[in-house]
């Protein structure tokens, strides 16, 4: 018997290795915080949880949808000057391991703010509006706004204006042929689709509610 085991045992231990040689370093979130306490910081804060609401939370995203975005930014394909200019400084691994670092932080959430609002806007979150063929953000997003890894976003508890800002950006790539600041980094053009069937007072509602939703 142990004639046989001692080449098989060999054997998996070579295989191990040859895989881990082909695979790319596993994501340091370590490395990754040390980049996010000396650049990032100034922005989205050292755990993610920005204090304006221009600069998007990115506390408790998924790291993949964090790696996208700024291989977007640095490539021009999701257009903005700022966070082209902070992609373009680094590299593949930096990238990896500074989204692991904000995913594995807790997002701190948000409130929806207009009461008036909040009922439709879980109606459209929930439920899409059928007679315009929009669906329902939980389809992708999930329930309670979590996303779904590796291509869906979290949106729940991100600001409200980032999100109204986003939505108008998909808006105004899906509709108008010379997009100005349009935003057409979407696989499928899936919330291209989405976004332009919305009123800005749909988006608005959607935006609210889903700042609150947890
Ligand atoms: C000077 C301010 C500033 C700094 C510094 C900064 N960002 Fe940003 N970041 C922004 C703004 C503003 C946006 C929103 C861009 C938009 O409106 O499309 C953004 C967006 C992002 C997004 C997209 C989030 C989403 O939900 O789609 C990611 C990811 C991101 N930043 C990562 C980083 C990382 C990582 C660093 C550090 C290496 C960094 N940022 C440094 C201002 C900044
Ligand atoms: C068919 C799937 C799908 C549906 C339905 C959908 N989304 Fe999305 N959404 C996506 C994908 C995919 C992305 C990521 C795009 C990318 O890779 O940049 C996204 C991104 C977003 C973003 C940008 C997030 C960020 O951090 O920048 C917002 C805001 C958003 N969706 C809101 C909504 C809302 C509100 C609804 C409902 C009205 C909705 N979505 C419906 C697939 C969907």
């Amino acid at each position: 018997m142990k004639r046989f085991l001692l080449p098989l045992i060999f054997f998996a231990a070579t295989a191990v290795q040859a895989n881990e040689a082909a695979a790319p370093a596993k994501a340091d979130p370590e490395k990754g915080k040390a980049v996010a306490a000396t650049i990032c910081v100034a922005c989205h804060a050292a755990d993610g949880n920005s204090m304006i609401p221009a600069n998007p939370k990115l506390a408790g995203q998924h790291a993949d949808y964090i790696v996208k975005q700024l291989q977007n930014f640095k490539s021009g394909a999701r257009p903005n000057p700022v966070m082209m200019g902070m992609a373009s400084a680094l590299s593949d691994d930096d990238m990896r391991n500074v989204a692991a670092w904000f995913a594995s932080q807790t997002q701190k959430g948000d409130q929806a703010k207009n009461r008036d609002t909040v009922e439709f806007g879980q109606k459209l979150y929930r439920g899409g509006n059928l007679a315009k063929g929009l669906p329902a953000c939980s389809g992708c997003h999930g329930p309670a706004g979590a996303g779904i890894p590796a291509q869906y976003p979290r949106i729940g508890g991100q600001y409200a204006d980032y999100l109204e800002a986003q939505l108008k950006a998909f808006r105004e790539a899906g509709t108008n042929p010379q997009p100005v600041n349009g935003r057409a980094n979407d696989p499928n053009k899936m919330m291209r689709t989405v976004a332009a069937k919305m009123t800005d007072y749909e988006i608005k509602a959607v935006a609210d509610y889903v700042a609150g939703l947890r």
